[in-house]
């Protein structure tokens, strides 16, 4: 990683008015919770077109269960990393606005992060697809095929393929990308939309966009990127800013 970038990025996060953060799968792969896209992700273990789409869910519940929970039980395992620590702190210390995550392990808030936006939902919660009733997850975990009272078919509190996201969520999302004037893009593809569209509507409105991507490839709009571990490089930032 280029100290030259770590200086100046932190130097423009202190002197940003609003800095916002958008995470995606790659900020919790070191607390061992794999990602979509890359060689060992998720959609390389079970087919995206098999499982991703809530067409999937309602066709075949029991097979996209099983593999539900398989994540879930990935994700009750993990903590807190130097990644989510860092960005913790960084908002503690007054230099990070909010974080919009399209995760729904909720790492973040496990981490001490307080403005946590969860563009894709939790997996913390079930929902019923017939009358929206929301339950505890463990009470899905209980049933081979999680049912609600009222018979309809349950599915985590996360946004499938085919949905839309939760209106309120958008806007309140949007307005911070378009009022932002720094944004960090941390461990995402930024293939999937709406979300996406978050660091493009920052850039698009004059905010300087840094990201941190292990795979070193430069989003096109991004004025900074670093490629290294977000554990490494995030703890780096934030000792600049202390
Ligand atoms: N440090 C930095 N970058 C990392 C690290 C790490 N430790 N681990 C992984 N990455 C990078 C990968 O190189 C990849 O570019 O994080 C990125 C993760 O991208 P995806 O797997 O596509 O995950 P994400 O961008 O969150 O996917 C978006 O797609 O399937 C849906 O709903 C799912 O919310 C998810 C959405």
């Amino acid at each position: 990683m280029e100290r030259r970038n770590i200086d100046e990025i932190a130097e423009i996060i202190k002197e940003s008015e609003y800095v916002i953060a958008l995470t995606g799968a790659g900020i919790s792969t070191e607390s061992g919770i794999p990602d979509f896209r890359s060689k060992d992700g998720i959609w390389s273990r079970f087919n995206i077109d098999e499982y991703g789409h809530i067409n999937n869910l309602k066709s075949e519940p029991e097979k996209v269960w099983n593999m539900l929970k398989i994540m879930i039980e990935e994700m009750r395992k993990a903590r807190p990393n130097k990644a989510h620590l860092a960005l913790a702190e960084m908002e503690r210390l007054g230099y990070l606005d909010a974080i919009i995550t399209q995760n729904v392990d909720g790492l973040h808030q496990m981490a001490g992060s307080r403005n946590v936006i969860e563009f894709h939902g939790n997996f913390r919660e079930a929902i019923c697809l017939e009358c929206g009733k929301i339950y505890s997850i463990d009470y899905a975990l209980k049933q081979r095929v999680p049912r609600c009272d009222c018979g309809g078919l349950l599915k985590p509190n996360a946004v499938f393929f085919g949905e839309p996201i939760d209106a309120k969520i958008l806007v309140s999302s949007f307005d911070i990308a378009r009022k932002c004037d720094a944004m960090l893009v941390l461990g995402t593809s930024a293939m999937v939309y709406p979300a996406a569209s978050i660091p493009e509507m920052a850039k698009g409105n004059g905010a300087t966009v840094i990201e941190v991507n292990r795979d070193g490839k430069m989003l096109p709009y991004s004025d900074y990127a670093i490629r290294g571990m977000v554990g490494e490089v995030l703890p780096e930032i934030v000792a600049k800013l202390k």
